[in-house]
């Protein structure tokens, strides 16, 4: 027995998609971004003049940088505490509308986000509305089940999961994703197609999901390219909707060994996660392949994309949009690797490894990091015994 959501109480699409705020019933609104960029791209101030217009109340908690810790969450309730919102909005990239999440339902269920990851988390708001305003375009996290939050004693990412992280509106306003720096369309990109491909050939896939996440593979093969090159209003506004896809799909069945990974990693080393995950993709694949329904799964998908081989594909897109095919490329130190490739090896098991199609025990794991680390795809980790 499986609960489907594809999204909390609506997904906001079209041009001027944020005016439905006009429409939300709200007197205190607690704000939760990034840095500058919401102020510098007039998102902040179409914002504010919305809810000044329905003279609501309003607090701006910024700053919220990538990957945020229990710190931040924490920081955030106790202005939340003094500020007593009936909603709160993220809007920005993925880590302010994470943390936003992680605040609204430890606010309202008054409980320590430090005990998250052992205690079973509430499945409802009922005093805090919650809207998702995404201006970046890979997270899903608008739509999703997840927070996720950077644990630093542990160094390690948890993406906590609970219905009531889903927020109440997800408004897809593509013009506010006009402003991403080009590296950002890179890597949030291919986070999303990492959400849809590992959602794709995980063992808890079901029909409406699939078509879900085989759209956004299309989807986002189709445009991202091109959304990083030009970024133009029409591929960004695509591809801001096919991540969002990918987020349906995902929230629904779970991911895989790429996101187990890149949570390792970017516990450890405060790297973006889209990144992490476009580095791993192609090797996590190359390792799944073992598995010949997986390896069916992915010729499937390279027959939706109109390609020989779909491993090679991903390789291809990464190189376009000028990402490292390594993690020493990405600039790893190879010393402070090593020393602690135990702990990563340990950490990068846990999350969403553990819903891998493929299980994979301690000594694979440890081989799989060190190929990604020196780029080798040749590696025999990766061959069929
Ligand atoms: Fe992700």
């Amino acid at each position: 027995m499986k609960e489907l959501k594809f999204h909390g109480n609506s997904i906001i699409i079209g041009e001027s998609a944020i005016d439905f705020i006009k429409n939300v019933d709200m007197k205190r609104v607690f704000i939760v971004t990034g840095g500058r960029a919401m102020f510098e791209n007039g998102a902040m101030d179409r914002l504010l003049t919305l809810l000044n217009d329905k003279k609501a109340d309003t607090y701006i908690f910024k700053g919220v940088s990538k990957n945020p810790t229990t710190d931040v969450v924490k920081n955030g309730i106790e202005e939340m505490k003094k500020f007593n919102p009936d909603t709160v909005i993220g809007i920005g990239g993925g880590s302010p509308i994470d943390a936003a999440k992680s605040m609204a339902l430890f606010y309202e269920y008054d409980l320590d986000i430090e005990r998250a990851d052992s205690i079973t988390l509430p499945q409802v708001r009922n005093k805090i509305k919650f809207i998702a305003v995404p201006s970046t375009s890979g997270t899903g996290t608008e739509v999703t089940r997840a927070s996720v939050i950077t644990y630093k004693d542990k160094n390690i990412k948890i993406g906590l999961k609970s219905n009531a992280f889903i927020p109440d509106y997800a408004i897809l306003d593509s013009s506010f994703t006009l402003s991403m720096p080009k590296q950002v369309v890179a890597e949030t990109g291919m986070d999303a197609l990492t959400h849809a491909v590992e959602c794709y050939i995980n063992k808890n896939i079901d029909e409406f999901t699939e078509v879900l996440a085989e759209g956004a593979v299309k989807g986002i093969f189709k445009y991202l390219a091109k959304s990083y090159k030009d970024g133009d209003i029409i591929s960004r506004d695509k591809v801001h909707k096919y991540q969002c896809m990918a987020g349906c799909a995902f929230s629904n069945v779970g991911l895989g060994m790429a996101h187990g990974i890149s949570h390792a990693i970017g516990g450890k080393y405060d790297l973006p996660h889209g990144l992490l995950n476009a580095i791993c993709l192609p090797y996590v694949l190359k390792f799944n392949s073992k598995d010949k329904s997986v390896e069916k799964r992915l010729e499937n998908l390279a027959e939706a994309i109109k390609v020989n081989n779909f491993i090679d594909a991903v390789i291809e897109l990464n190189k376009s949009l000028n990402i490292p095919l390594s993690f020493k490329e990405a600039l790893i130190d190879e010393e402070e690797f090593l020393k602690s490739i135990n702990e990563l090896t340990e950490n990068s098991l846990q999350g969403s490894t553990r819903v891998n199609p493929v299980k994979v025990n301690y000594d694979e794991m440890q081989d799989i990091l060190k190929a990604i680390y020196y780029g080798e795809l040749n590696s025999n980790i990766f061959k069929n015994e």
